[in-house]
């Protein structure tokens, strides 16, 4: 009896000062840069999307214009991938890898990275499908980019990267 009692106070006790201690300044920082990032990103979808009003179903190669990689996806579900998918994967804002004024343009190096990777990302998932040895639905087997940016630039760098 007095052993559970005990026990319960020192769960009780673990508890509270789970609750009371104080997040350091770096992961303060950290949550922040994280929030504002994402608040950025948001912004910038809000702002493209409400250019398109209307026509977000219409493919994207119509409504934008440079779509080599994307051809046939909704204008409205690409703004979806950029955001949260390669965006949030990679931890970064749009302006990584686009040109603040003309998302259009492709000189920044990290866009035509991005292509580079979904190509890549593409022929993984028709490996996975292909393969015999597995117990899962072939369709359903699939990575995505964050399977291995886990919200990095580097994948090595991302929490548990090698
Ligand atoms: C990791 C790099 C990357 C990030 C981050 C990224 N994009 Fe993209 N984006 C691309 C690539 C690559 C294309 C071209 C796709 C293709 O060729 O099919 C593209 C195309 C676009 C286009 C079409 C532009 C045009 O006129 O051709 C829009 C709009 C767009 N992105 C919006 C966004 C928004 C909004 C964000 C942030 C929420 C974002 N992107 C973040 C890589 C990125
Ligand atoms: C199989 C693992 C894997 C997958 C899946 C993957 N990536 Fe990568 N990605 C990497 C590695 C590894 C690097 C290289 C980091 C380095 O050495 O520069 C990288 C680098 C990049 C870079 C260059 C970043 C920079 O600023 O230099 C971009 C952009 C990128 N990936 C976007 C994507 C997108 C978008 C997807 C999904 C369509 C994706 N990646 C899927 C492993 C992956």
């Amino acid at each position: 009896m007095k052993r559970h009692v005990l026990s319960l106070l020192m769960l009780v006790l673990a508890g509270f000062a789970g609750r009371v201690a104080e997040p350091t300044p770096s992961e303060r920082r950290q949550a922040g840069q994280q929030r504002s990032v994402q608040e950025i990103n948001d912004q910038f979808a809000r702002q493209i999307s409400a250019s398109i009003a209307g026509h977000e179903s219409e493919p994207a190669e119509k409504v934008f214009k440079n779509i080599q990689w994307l051809k046939g996806t909704p204008a409205g579900t690409l703004l979806v991938i950029m955001n949260a998918g390669y965006a949030k994967a990679l931890g970064v804002s749009c302006t990584h890898c686009h040109a603040e004024d003309d998302f259009s343009r492709d000189d920044k190096r990290p866009k035509r990275a991005a292509r580079e990777m979904a190509v890549m990302h593409r022929s993984i998932n028709q490996q996975l499908r292909g393969m015999k040895e597995l117990t899962s639905d072939a369709q359903s087997r699939a990575i995505n980019c964050s399977t291995c940016h886990r919200g990095a630039i580097d994948p090595m760098r991302a929490p548990g990267g090698g």
